[in-house]
């Protein structure tokens, strides 16, 4: 077992990679389940109809091992369930539960039911606890850990939501078996990512190891995990509300790959550790293009990317549109402060800040460049 502890005043919690943890719910979870154990409820717990037809079976039968029963709200995969609509159901859910603050739900699935159970049980009687059960490489290394949880509205991805940390994270590496491998391999953009921004010797690793990860070989898959959220949680300790520019570094080729995401219409077509992955490709490059970060280093994060099967150069994701469509979708990003736009650059590998003095036009005429394969 490993435990990553993320260190917040008043809000401290572990985050435990354990192969099997899932079956050893009624254990590793039972300070979470105890409200219940005492009170005979029910446990709730959230998962998306796949992540619920694949693991209901096995975790009901672990908390059965304790006698405790689950009620289960089943959302319909995708962005959808993060909703005004969905979270109005899941609070009433809680609700007619009669959760109490001092209960713990249980969101079992990727970013999309953490997201949307953590804000649910961020305003449910203004806040009960939750426990993260990521089933994606990308929840795991990225979006259970945090405290980030959020909605969507028309306005935007993630525009209503709030700061609410988990009281723990358990992660289960032997669940990634059944993820596609396409899903897989967003989530490994993720993994990359902590290796860019700041970490070159795990950068080095990855590097000789990527396709054991890809390929979920035990040890350098949790070898991977735990690194991965070893740096998130010194990250998030260090800013855990975004405040200091810190935790920003986290968003390295999440404006790129905003951009990219926004013009394919958030959709199956490009999914988010994919938009990560060209995106961060583009941050090396333009930051080569600026002559900040050295041309070789940039030639590795490029090839790294692509070697893990993301694709790495823009020209190849057949868009028609401009540089210009591309930074129009940046500045509706949420990330955007007024008047600037920060951007995520790299100095070389491992060395990543946060650029403010950016040129829109010449990021355009850039993507023009990357679009056209010169
Ligand atoms: N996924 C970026 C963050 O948690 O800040």
């Amino acid at each position: 077992m490993v435990v990553i502890p993320v260190a917040l005043s008043g809000r401290s919690y572990d985050v435990i990679i354990e192969r099997g943890v899932l079956a050893d719910l009624a254990v590793v979870a039972a300070g979470y389940l105890a409200s219940y154990t005492k009170s005979g409820r029910k446990v709730p717990f959230v998962a998306d109809t796949n992540t619920h037809s694949i693991f209901h079976e096995a975790v009901e039968a672990s908390l059965a091992a304790a006698n405790v029963a689950i009620d289960w709200f089943v959302v319909e995969p995708g962005e959808g369930a993060k909703s005004w609509r969905v979270l109005e159901q899941l609070t009433d859910w809680l609700l007619a539960l009669g959760v109490t603050r001092s209960d713990h739900v249980f969101a079992l699935g990727g970013g999309i039911v953490g997201d949307l159970t953590g804000f649910a049980c961020a305003v449910t009687k203004r806040g009960c606890g939750f426990v993260q059960l990521p089933t994606t490489l990308l929840a795991q290394v990225d979006s259970s850990v945090g405290g980030k949880t959020a909605i969507n509205t028309g306005a935007g991805k993630n525009l209503i939501g709030a700061f609410h940390q988990p009281s723990a994270v358990l992660i289960d590496p032997i669940v990634l078996d059944s993820l596609p491998d396409r899903e897989m391999r967003a989530g490994y953009a993720e993994v990359l990512k902590y290796g860019l921004l700041g970490d070159a010797a795990f950068f080095d690793w990855l590097s000789g190891n990527g396709s054991a990860v890809l390929a979920r070989e035990p040890e350098a898959l949790e070898h991977a995990i735990a690194t991965s959220i070893a740096a998130k949680a010194r990250i998030v300790a260090e800013d855990e509300r975004e405040t200091t520019g810190v935790r920003a570094l986290l968003n390295l080729g999440h404006t790129f790959g905003h951009a990219l995401e926004a013009e394919t219409g958030f959709s199956d077509r490009l999914l988010h550790g994919e938009a990560v992955g060209t995106g961060m490709a583009l941050a090396a490059r333009y930051s080569a293009h600026r002559g900040e970060m050295p041309e070789e280093d940039a030639a590795r994060a490029v090839t790294a990317i692509g070697d893990s099967g993301l694709t790495a150069r823009l020209s190849d994701l057949d868009l028609s549109c401009d540089g210009a469509k591309l930074v129009q979708h940046m500045l509706h990003d949420k990330k955007m402060e007024t008047g600037t736009l920060p951007f995520l650059l790299l100095k070389g590998i491992g060395k990543a800040y946060l650029a403010r003095d950016v040129d829109l036009g010449d990021v355009a005429t850039f993507l023009d460049a990357e679009l056209a394969g010169s």
